[in-house]
């Protein structure tokens, strides 16, 4: 089994909602665990969110890309900004860090994508943006 979908929309905060069920809906067909799709949905809406908010500070005529695929054993997710990109990515992964503490982010974006996925990984170049790649295995019920 395989399948892939890419889609596109604008760093605005209610496309967040949007990202999130889209990726629900591309995954129906898997027939997964409710808690399975709940951690999805809260790893797209952090890795989002972080594209809109740090990536773009906000700008809603810049666009976030979200890709994902699936095969047997797997459900790879791609979040992808061309924003200011990260200075220091392994920084970055600490929990508790934030740039934005002031803003009452609490720094844990990169923590909780970390244990709601088998694998992550961050490519970032510093003004030319980001891409955060998550894999999570899943279990035909
Ligand atoms: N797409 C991105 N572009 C630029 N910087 C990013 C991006 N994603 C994360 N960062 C940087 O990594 C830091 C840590 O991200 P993380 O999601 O863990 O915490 P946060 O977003 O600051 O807080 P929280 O997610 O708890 O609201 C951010 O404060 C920001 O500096
Ligand atoms: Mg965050």
């Amino acid at each position: 089994m395989h399948n892939e979908m890419k889609t596109s929309f604008l760093a605005k905060p209610e496309n967040v909602i949007y990202a999130r069920t889209i990726a629900v809906g591309f995954l129906l067909n898997l027939n997964l665990e409710m808690g399975v799709l709940n951690e999805i949905k809260t790893v797209i809406s952090e890795a989002v969110t972080n594209a809109i908010v740090h990536g773009y500070g906000s700008d809603p005529s810049e666009w976030v890309h979200l890709n994902m695929k699936y095969d047997d054993e797997a459900i790879e997710m791609e979040v992808i900004d061309h924003g200011i990109g990260i200075e220091d990515v392994e920084k970055a992964k600490e929990p508790l860090y934030s740039t934005k503490v002031d803003e009452e982010r609490a720094g844990l974006g990169f923590t909780i994508m970390e244990v709601f996925t088998d694998w992550l990984d961050v490519f970032s170049t510093p003004g030319m943006g980001t891409t955060v790649k998550m894999k999570k295995k899943y279990y035909v019920r």
